[in-house]
């Protein structure tokens, strides 16, 4: 089935927001290497390792559809944060917009009758319902242990979240 325009541009769209999830991701692991927060850097590495590899998939099915690669201009990435739940609440809210992203593209296809697409994006819903959930977890962790005011707390999550593989 040849790929519908709509589609192929909602998908060129969504290659694109990965990488600016990926983008997102890396100023937050900035931000935590210049408080010498060395695991949540670590945890924020490999969201961008992760992020890029979504964007690849995209890449990739875009390309065998027979679409057309465009890049976009970039958005600056939110740098300066006033806590560490700040950043996690960020994160999820980032999340929320490229699930109603994914699940946009997934109506589309619906409706436009591409099974190809959809069976595509199965992989991408259950992939956002895990990403949404880690955040909000870990942002409840953060709020249990009040490690934006507790030192040893924050040292002892630092050292958690750098175990991450
Ligand atoms: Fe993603």
């Amino acid at each position: 089935m040849k790929l519908n325009d709509e589609l192929k541009a909602l998908l060129n769209a969504q290659v694109n927001m990965e990488i600016e999830a990926a983008y997102q991701y890396k100023a937050m692991s900035a931000y935590f290497e210049g408080r010498e927060l060395e695991g949540f850097a670590k945890w924020m590495d490999a969201q961008v390792q992760e992020e890029l590899g979504h964007s690849k998939k995209f890449y990739d099915y875009l390309l065998k559809r027979e679409g057309k690669i465009e890049y976009f201009e970039l958005n600056k990435p939110k740098a300066d944060f006033s806590s560490v739940k700040e950043v996690f609440e960020v994160a999820l809210a980032h999340e929320q917009k490229v699930t109603a992203s994914i699940e946009n593209i997934y109506k589309v296809a619906r409706n436009l009758g591409d099974f190809g697409v959809e069976n595509f994006l199965d992989f991408f819903i259950e992939e956002q319902e895990e990403e949404e959930e880690t955040v909000k977890k870990i942002i409840d962790k953060i709020t249990l242990l009040n490690v934006d005011n507790k030192n040893v707390e924050l040292y002892l999550l630092d050292k958690e979240m750098g175990e991450r593989k």
